[in-house]
C-alpha cells in the first residue's frame, strides 16, 4: 500500500470520506464492546471469592491489632508471603494500597520533588532547562508513558526485541547522556507480544555504566507469575543489582491486580535498603498506613506462595477454555 504521506490532496479527501462512511457503519451497529485489556473474566474472579469472606482473626503474629492504625510498610505476614513468592527479603518490601501504578506515580513524583541519595530533585534539572528523560521500550504499557507525559519527562523510544529492549542502544544512551534518569521495564509477558527479558538483558541492566548516578530502573513485574503456556524464568534483578554494586538502581513493582481482584488487591514495591528508608520517610508524610485488613485477607486466603502459584494455574486453565471458545 502507498504510504499516506505520498497521497495527493484529492486522494486524501477521498480516503477521509471513505473512512468516515466506515466509521458511521460501525457506529450504527451500536455494539457494546469492552475493549479494555487485562480484565479477567468473572469465572476467573470467582476463584478469589474466598477473599470476600470475613477476616478470620485480626491479631497479627506480633500481637498488633490489624484493625487499627499503623505499620506503614505493610504487615509482616504479607511482606513475608510476597517476599517468598518473589525471592526478595521482606525487609526490602513495602506493601502499598490497591495499585502498583499508583506506587510508580508516587515514586517518580518523589524523585521529581526530593531527588534520591542526595542527588538534586529531578524537577530542578527541568527548571534549569535540562530535560529529564526516560527510556521507553516500545511497544510498552501506555500508562507508564502517561506518567512521563504528566510529569513532563521526555520519552525516548527503544525497540523491544524478542528478549527485551535493544541493550546496545540502552547502554549507549545511559552512558552518553546524564539527563537519562530512568527506564520502564515490563520484564515478563510484556503486552502485546508477550516479550520476556533474557538473563543477559537483566544482567546488563543491573551492571551497565550510567552517566547519571540517580538513574533508576522501573521494573513493573505485573505479569510475574502469569505463565499461561509455559513457565518462563526471570533473573532476580534485585540480587543482580546488588551483585554489581548498584543495590538502589531498581524499584521493583508487583501487585495482585491480575491474581486476586483488579483494583482491589495488594500492591508492593521492593528496592535497595537505602531507597526503602527514603520511601518510608516520604510515605510517612503521605499516609499513616495502607489497608492492613486487605493485606491480612490476602495472607489468610493464599497462605503460601505455592497456593498463589496453584491459583494462577487455575486462572490459566479458564483462560485456555475462554480462548478456545472464541476461536
Ligand atoms: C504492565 C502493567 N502494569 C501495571 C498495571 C496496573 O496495575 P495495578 O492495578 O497494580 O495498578 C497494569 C494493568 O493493566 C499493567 O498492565
Amino acid at each position: 500500500m502507498k504510504p499516506i504521506a505520498d497521497y495527493s490532496e484529492n486522494q486524501l479527501t477521498a480516503l477521509l470520506s471513505q473512512l468516515k462512511t466506515q466509521y458511521k457503519e460501525a457506529q450504527a451497529q451500536k455494539l457494546k464492546l469492552n475493549m479494555a485489556r487485562g480484565k479477567p473474566a468473572a469465572t476467573q474472579l470467582n476463584l478469589s471469592n474466598g477473599l470476600l469472606e470475613k477476616v478470620e482473626n485480626y491479631t497479627l503474629a506480633d500481637g498488633t491489632d490489624a484493625r487499627n492504625y499503623g505499620i506503614l510498610e505493610g504487615i509482616p505476614e504479607c511482606r513475608e508471603l510476597f517476599g517468598r513468592l518473589l525471592d526478595i527479603p521482606p525487609g526490602q518490601i513495602i506493601i502499598g494500597g490497591n495499585s502498583s501504578l499508583n506506587m510508580m506515580f508516587d515514586i517518580i513524583s518523589f524523585l521529581c520533588l526530593f531527588g534520591t541519595g542526595g542527588s538534586k530533585p529531578w524537577l530542578y534539572h527541568k527548571y534549569c532547562n535540562t530535560p529529564v528523560k526516560f527510556l521507553c521500550p516500545v511497544p510498552g504499557y501506555d500508562r507508564h508513558f502517561t506518567i512521563c507525559e504528566e510529569l513532563g519527562i521526555e520519552m525516548i523510544p527503544i525497540p523491544l526485541g524478542e528478549d527485551g529492549p535493544d541493550m546496545a542502544l540502552v547502554k549507549k544512551l545511559v552512558l552518553e547522556d546524564k539527563s537519562v534518569k530512568g527506564i520502564w521495564c515490563v520484564p515478563l509477558h510484556s503486552n502485546p507480544q508477550g516479550v520476556c527479558y533474557s538473563e543477559e538483558v537483566v544482567e546488563q541492566l543491573a551492571s551497565m555504566e550510567t552517566a547519571s548516578k540517580d538513574f533508576r530502573i522501573f521494573w513493573d513485574n505485573a505479569y510475574g507469575i502469569h505463565h499461561i503456556s509455559k513457565e518462563v524464568p526471570l533473573k532476580n534483578i534485585i540480587k543482580e543489582c546488588e551483585k554489581h554494586g548498584n543495590p538502589n538502581r531498581v524499584y521493583y513493582f508487583f501487585s495482585t491486580s491480575k491474581i486476586s481482584f483488579p483494583g482491589a488487591g495488594v500492591a508492593l514495591v521492593a528496592s535497595g535498603t537505602e531507597n526503602i528508608t527514603e520511601l518510608k520517610k516520604h510515605m510517612s508524610a503521605q499516609t499513616i498506613g495502607h489497608d492492613k485488613l486487605n493485606q491480612l485477607r490476602h495472607v489468610q486466603f493464599f497462605k503460601t506462595p505455592e497456593n498463589i502459584l496453584h491459583h494462577m494455574k487455575k486462572m490459566a486453565g479458564i483462560e485456555k477454555i475462554l480462548k478456545n471458545k472464541t476461536k
